[in-house]
């Protein structure tokens, strides 16, 4: 579980205090799935970085299960177990699909395993585990590459920003399905699309003041529906 208790992120714009992230007080369910939505610019990509050590909030508190996690570095947070899927792989000169994977899991994979994180994210494993990591992987598939990478890592939990973007919509089932797999885990989605809002548990709705309506799916979807939260930030 994730907590977050009195959270706030401010910036400067124009020399003027503003608040990305005002004093949100949510805890994100072990075992659940939560897809955070909202208009563009809301914060929610902040709201990701914030958990995963990659930015600081500027007040408040962010607990992993009962651990406050304020003073953890990202590799520390990796290591309790927040796995990420947004941030581009590693592209070493000569480095292979397989030898990431081998990387994230920290283990040698054999041919098999490696195959099946591939498989898992939709990709036919034989054709690229051996291909290397360079500009001839398009974007869908280095998107693809990143999910397995996530998936090969484990972890307690996943946090996935617009997971969607670049993967085409044939593939939404497989992906939501990829995401149901995780069960047990800490599951957090940044998504725009309502197929991925269908598949939540719970939702959070952020708005551009940087407050966020939390709730059962059904209960924020609802009112996501109404025409007035259309200017809070509804779904696409
Ligand atoms: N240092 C900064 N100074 C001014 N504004 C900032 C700064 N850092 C972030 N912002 C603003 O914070 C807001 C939230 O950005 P964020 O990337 O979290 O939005 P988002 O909800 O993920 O949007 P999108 O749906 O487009 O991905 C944006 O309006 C962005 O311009
Ligand atoms: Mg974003």
């Amino acid at each position: 579980m994730i907590t977050l208790q009195n959270l706030s992120y401010k910036v400067f714009d124009n020399k003027e205090e503003k608040y990305i992230l005002k004093n949100l007080n949510i805890s994100f369910p072990k075992g659940k799935l939560t897809v955070i939505t909202g208009q563009n610019g809301s914060g929610k990509s902040t709201l990701m970085k914030i958990i995963a050590g990659i930015s600081k909030q500027s007040e408040g508190n962010v607990f992993f299960g009962e651990k406050n996690i304020d003073e953890c570095s990202i590799s520390q947070r990796a290591n309790l177990g927040i796995t990420t899927a947004f941030q581009q792989p590693v592209r070493f000169k000569g480095i292979t699909v397989r030898d990431l994977i081998n990387l994230a899991s920290k283990k040698q994979n054999t041919v098999a395993q490696a195959c099946e994180f591939l498989a898992k994210v939709g990709l036919c494993a034989k054709d690229y585990i051996d291909r290397p990591l360079d500009g001839t992987l398009s974007g869908g598939e280095m998107k693809r590459i990143e999910l397995a990478m996530a998936l090969a890592k484990g972890g307690e939990v996943f946090l996935f920003d617009e997971p969607e973007a670049g993967i085409d919509l044939w593939s939404f089932e497989e992906l939501v399905g990829l995401f149901k797999e995780l069960k047990g885990k800490t599951v957090i989605i940044v998504s725009h699309q309502k197929k991925i809002l269908q598949s939540a548990d719970f939702v959070m709705l952020l708005n551009r003041d940087g407050q966020a309506v939390f709730g059962e799916k059904i209960e924020v979807l609802d009112m996501i529906e109404q025409p007035q939260c259309r200017k809070m930030g509804g779904a696409k």
